[in-house]
C-alpha cells in the first residue's frame, strides 16, 4: 500500500465540509463559532461534542475524542487513516492518484471492483427478469426472504447459460481480463475463452465493510447440482481470511448492542437481519481467523458463537473460542436446539423470542468446554477430569486483558472447583511468555516519536499519570499552532521547552519548534495520523478552546486579552501567567523539602536562600495568587 500524497489529502480536506460528514452521524446545532451534539463516541445526555467548521476539527469535551475529518470518518467507520481518505475522496469526487505503484496495479484494484459491480447489478437484475429466474424467485419465496432483504443483501440470479455474463459485460466493455481476474469466468480448457463462473445460480453479493463488493457466493437451486456452494477464488480485492459476511450491514447494529453474533451460512445472516436482528455475521464457509475477529474487535468486544450440535459444529466453536480469547475479546457460546439453524429458528419463533434465548443459554467458555466434555464422556476418569481442566487454564492464559483475565480465574475456579491459586501457578508454568501484555501495552499508550520528552516519559512509565496540562500553555500552544512561524518565534524565544509541561504539550511545542527551524510548519500535521494519538489529541484539544477565558483563567484574575485581538499580547500574558505557575510549583517543592529538612534535624539553610530568591523572582513577575491550579 503505498502512501496518498499530502496534496491529495489536502485537496480532499479543502472541499469536505466537516459539518456536512459529521452532520451524518450527529444532529449538530450552531452554537457560536462551533457546532455542539452529542458525541458519538461515548453515551452523554448533554452535548459537549465540538466541530468546528473554519478549523475543520471536532473535539469532545466529554471523552477527549479529537482530530479532523479524515480520523472522524476512521473513528465511526473503524478505518484506517488512507481508507478514511479514500472515502472522503470518493464522496469529494476526487481521484487519488495510483494507490500502489508501480502505476497499473491500482486501476487494476478499480477495473476488478468494477467487474465484480457490474456483475451484481446483473445478477439481480436478472433475478427479477429472467424467465428462467421463476425458480430462483419461488425459491427464495418458498424460504421467506422478503423484496426488502433480496434488495439490502443485492441477492440476485446467476442465468443458466455458460456465457450471460460474459457477454453482457463485454457488450459493455467490462475487459474479459478483469472479468477473470474478477473470478466471474473462467478459461475453457482449450483456450478458446471463457466461460461463466456462476450458472443457474441464487447468488449472494459479499461486500466488504465499506460495502464494495469483493465476490459471491452462488447456491445451488437444483438439487442435483454440486457443491451447494460456489464461492469467489481469492482475488485482488477479495481476501477471504479478512471478510466477514453481513458486517458492512451489520457494523453499526453490532457497534450498538457491543456484541455481534456469528453464524454459519449468508442465509441466516439474511434471515435474521429480516426478523431484526442485525448484529450477526458469518464466517462464510471457512473457519473462522484471526483476521475476521480483528475485524470484529474494532465494533465489539463480546462475540456469541452459534454453533451446530454436530462434531463438526462444536469443534470449529472450540477453534473460535481460543481465536477469539487471544485478540482480547470475550466469546460466548449457544448451541441452538437439536435441528434447528438460526434462520429456522428465527423464522419460526421471532427475534424476540431468538434474542432471550441467547441470553439465556448462552455460555461462557468455562462452561461450554466443561459441558461438551462432560457429553463427551472426557470426564469419566482423572486423568481425563485434569485434561479438561488444563485446556480450559490453557483458554484462560490466552486473555490479554487483566481483568477479564481475573475474572476468568476466579470463574474457572469455581466451575472446576480448583481454587484460584493453584489455576494461578499453573497459568504460571504454561505461560511464561505470554504476560507481556501490560507493559506492552503502557509503552503502546505514551508512544512518542524519539523526542526528548519520550524518552522522560518511557523513563517514567511507573509514574501514576501524567501531569496534567496547565491552561495557559493551551492557550500559547493554540496560539502557535493557529498563527504559526511568526508566533512559534515570538513564544519560543521568551520559553523554554521545559516550560511545558512534560508529555504531549512539550512533545507538541517541540514538534512546533522543529517544524519552524526546518521551515516546514504545516498545521494539519498536528492532526494527521502522522502525529502521535496524544499530541493529536491535544492539538484538536487546544484547537477548539472557547475564546473565552476559562473559570480558571476568571478565578485567578489574569486578564487574557481575546485570542484573536491581540495574539502577541495574549502569549505575553499566557507566557507570564506559565511562568508564574511553574515557579509556584519550585515554591511549593521547596517549602516542603525544607519542613523536611527541619523535621529531620538536616540544616535547611542552603533551601531557604534559594526559597528567598524564588520569592524575589516572584514579586518582579507581579503578584497574584497562585497556589496551585
Ligand atoms: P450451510 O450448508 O449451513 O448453508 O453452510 P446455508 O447458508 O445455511 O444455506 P441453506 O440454509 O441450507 O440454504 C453454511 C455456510 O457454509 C458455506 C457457505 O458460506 C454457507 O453459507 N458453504 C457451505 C460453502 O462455502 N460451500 C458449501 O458447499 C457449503
Ligand atoms: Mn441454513
Amino acid at each position: 500500500m503505498s502512501i496518498i500524497p499530502e496534496h491529495s489529502i489536502e485537496e480532499i480536506r479543502s472541499v469536505t465540509d466537516i459539518i456536512d460528514v459529521v452532520g451524518e452521524y450527529v444532529q449538530l446545532k450552531k452554537r457560536s463559532s462551533n457546532f455542539v451534539g452529542l458525541c458519538p463516541f461515548h453515551n452523554e445526555k448533554t452535548p459537549s461534542f465540538n466541530v468546528n467548521p473554519r478549523l475543520g476539527i471536532f473535539k469532545c469535551f466529554g471523552c477527549g475524542e479529537g482530530g479532523d475529518v479524515f480520523s472522524f470518518v476512521s473513528r465511526m467507520e473503524s478505518l484506517s487513516f488512507p481508507d478514511s481518505v479514500r472515502v472522503l475522496a470518493e464522496k469529494a469526487g476526487i481521484v487519488l492518484p495510483e494507490d500502489e505503484a508501480p502505476g497499473e496495479d491500482a486501476s487494476e484494484s478499480e477495473s476488478i471492483y468494477h467487474a465484480l459491480r457490474f456483475s451484481a447489478r446483473f445478477f439481480h437484475e436478472q433475478l427479477a427478469k429472467d424467465a428462467n429466474a421463476q425458480i430462483a424467485r419461488d425459491y427464495l419465496k418458498k424460504r421467506g426472504f422478503s423484496k426488502e432483504s433480496i434488495k439490502k443483501f443485492g441477492i440476485g440470479y446467476a442465468p443458466d447459460e455458460w456465457d450471460a455474463l460474459l457477454k453482457e459485460a463485454t457488450s459493455s466493455h467490462v475487459a474479459e481480463e478483469f472479468l477473470e481476474k474478477s473470478g466471474m469466468i473462467i478459461p475453457r480448457k482449450d483456450e478458446s475463452g471463457f466461460y461463466d463462473r456462476y450458472r443457474h445460480r441464487l447468488i449472494f453479493p459479499i461486500f466488504s465493510h465499506v460495502g464494495k463488493v469483493v465476490g459471491f457466493g452462488g447456491r445451488i437451486l437444483n438439487e442435483d447440482d454440486q457443491p451447494k456452494y460456489i464461492n469467489s477464488p481469492e482475488t485482488k480485492v477479495y481476501s477471504k481470511s479478512n471478510i466477514l459476511y453481513g458486517l458492512y450491514h451489520s457494523k453499526n447494529a453490532i457497534r450498538g448492542k457491543e456484541e455481534a453474533i456469528l453464524v454459519e451460512g449468508y442465509t441466516d445472516v439474511v434471515s435474521l437481519h429480516q426478523a431484526g436482528v442485525q448484529h450477526v455475521v458469518a464466517s462464510s464457509g471457512t473457519a473462522l481467523t484471526k483476521d475476521q475477529i480483528r475485524a470484529l474487535s474494532r465494533y465489539a468486544k463480546t462475540i456469541i458463537l452459534l454453533y451446530d450440535a454436530d462434531s463438526a459444529g462444536l469443534r470449529a466453536a472450540l477453534r473460535g473460542i481460543d481465536l477469539i480469547l487471544a485478540e482480547g475479546l470475550i466469546p460466548y457460546a449457544v448451541r441452538l436446539p437439536d435441528g434447528e439453524d438460526p434462520d429456522s429458528y428465527v423464522q419460526k419463533n421471532g427475534a424476540a423470542t431468538f434474542e432471550s434465548f441467547l441470553r439465556e443459554h448462552r455460555q461462557n467458555f468455562i462452561q461450554f468446554v466443561l459441558e461438551n466434555s462432560r457429553a463427551a464422556g472426557s470426564m469419566d476418569s482423572p486423568e481425563g477430569i485434569a485434561s479438561v481442566q488444563r485446556t480450559i487454564i490453557q483458554s484462560i492464559g490466552k486473555i490479554p486483558d487483566e481483568l477479564t483475565l481475573e475474572a476468568y480465574i476466579r470463574a474457572a475456579a469455581k466451575s472446576l472447583d480448583i481454587p484460584d491459586n493453584q489455576i494461578r501457578s499453573v497459568l504460571k508454568r504454561e505461560n511464561q511468555n505470554t504476560r507481556s501484555y501490560r507493559s506492552a501495552n503502557s509503552r503502546d499508550s505514551v508512544r512518542g516519536r524519539g523526542s526528548a520528552a519520550h524518552e522522560e516519559m518511557e523513563s517514567s512509565e511507573n509514574l501514576p499519570a501524567l501531569l496534567p496540562t496547565v491552561p495557559a500553555e493551551k492557550k500559547l500552544l493554540r496560539l502557535m499552532l493557529e498563527i504559526g512561524p511568526s508566533m512559534i518565534e515570538f513564544v519560543m524565544s521568551r520559553m523554554a521547552l521545559s516550560d511545558f509541561t512534560a508529555g504531549p504539550s512539550r512533545m507538541m511545542a517541540e514538534q512546533l519548534v522543529n517544524q519552524y527551524q526546518s521551515s516546514t510548519f504545516v498545521r494539519s500535521s498536528f492532526l494527521s495520523e502522522k502525529a502521535s494519538l496524544e499530541v493529536r489529541q491535544l492539538a484538536t484539544e487546544v484547537m477548539t478552546l472557547t475564546d473565552e477565558p476559562s473559570e480558571n483563567w476568571g478565578k485567578k484574575q489574569i486578564n487574557v486579552p481575546k485570542l484573536d485581538e491581540n495574539p502577541q499580547e495574549a502569549a505575553s500574558s499566557a507566557m507570564k501567567y506559565l511562568k508564574k505557575y511553574r515557579l509556584e510549583g519550585q515554591i511549593d517543592q521547596l517549602k516542603r523539602t525544607i519542613k523536611a529538612d527541619l523535621e529531620s534535624g538536616k540544616d535547611a539553610t542552603e533551601n531557604q536562600i534559594r526559597l528567598t530568591r524564588l520569592f524575589d523572582i516572584r514579586k518582579q513577575l507581579g503578584s497574584g495568587d497562585f497556589s496551585n491550579r
